[in-house]
């Protein structure tokens, strides 16, 4: 202890734009830029990633009014997958021993919500100083046969479910824009006066873009970031306790 848990967006790591196209040198930077942390059982650290286009190109293909079929499913899975190796690489080339955990394997969702999770393997994971990889990914879905669970949806509920410290969601934007500035805070005492602001992806994003982000962070009372992961050292100042970007937070009052 204590627990930083820090996502790294989809649009940082991949062209997010098109077909599944990684950004190796944004990958290794993030890489180099995290081992700088030291993860160990004494700075615990859990990374999740996004899907960018490995994964939500694919989502959008095979969603239809009938929900995923098998095989959909199975490309979501193994083309997000395929992203987390080359995630999983980077690190350990940078002496982070990080350990893929596959939501898609393990993890339960009733109409795109998590409801079933072992934490248990994660948790003897970090308190061996190993840094467990989680990623946005498709899961079965008790109401809906099978849905997509974001990255974003992963940091709140093991923030929340193993009262991390602080949670960062690293993106390709400085944080929540309104008019051309960034908002420093948001909590649910001034959200419904920013909403507006809040919009999609630019990119494709089957979870709702910045919307989807802030709506899964004001929901717990974690102090959480979205900072610009794309530029340098951002990451860096993230994990050393500094304050970058937009605070999401249940309630104003600091460190509640
Ligand atoms: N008010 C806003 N301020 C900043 N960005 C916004 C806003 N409204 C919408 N956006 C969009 O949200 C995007 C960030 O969310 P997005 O889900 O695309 O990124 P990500 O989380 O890095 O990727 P992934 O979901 O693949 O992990 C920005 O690139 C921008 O296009
Ligand atoms: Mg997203």
């Amino acid at each position: 202890m204590p627990l930083t848990i820090l996502k790294l967006g989809g649009s940082v790591l991949t062209e997010k734009t098109g077909a599944p196209t990684p950004e190796p040198e944004a990958i290794n930077r993030c890489a180099r830029e995290i081992a700088s942390f030291h993860p160990s059982a004494d700075n615990q650290l859990i990374l999740i990633h996004g899907a960018g286009s490995f994964g939500h190109p694919q989502a959008r293909k095979h969603n239809s009014p009938e929900g995923f079929t098998n095989f959909g499913m199975i490309e979501i899975h193994r083309s997000v997958k395929s992203l987390n190796d080359l995630v999983i690489k980077a690190l350990i080339e940078n002496d982070i021993p990080a350990a893929p955990v596959h939501p898609f394997s393990y993890m339960i969702a009733e109409d795109a919500r998590i409801v079933d999770m072992q934490t248990a393997q994660i948790k003897m994971m970090l308190e061996r100083g190993m840094v467990p990889v989680l990623h946005g990914d498709v899961v079965m879905d008790r109401t809906t046969g099978a849905s997509i669970i974001s990255g974003d949806q992963l940091v709140a509920y093991l923030a929340a479910r193993l009262r991390a410290a602080r949670a960062g969601l690293g993106t390709a934007v400085d944080g929540v824009f309104a008019d051309g500035t960034v908002i420093p805070v948001i909590t649910s005492e001034n959200f419904d006066a920013v909403r507006h602001h809040l919009r999609e992806s630019d990119g494709v994003d089957v979870t709702s873009g910045m919307l989807g982000k802030v709506l899964e962070l004001i929901r717990i009372d974690i102090d959480s970031y979205i900072f610009n992961a794309s530029k340098e050292n951002m990451i860096a100042r993230f994990l050393a306790g500094e304050e970058l970007g937009t605070r999401v937070t249940k309630t104003m009052e600091k460190g509640k």
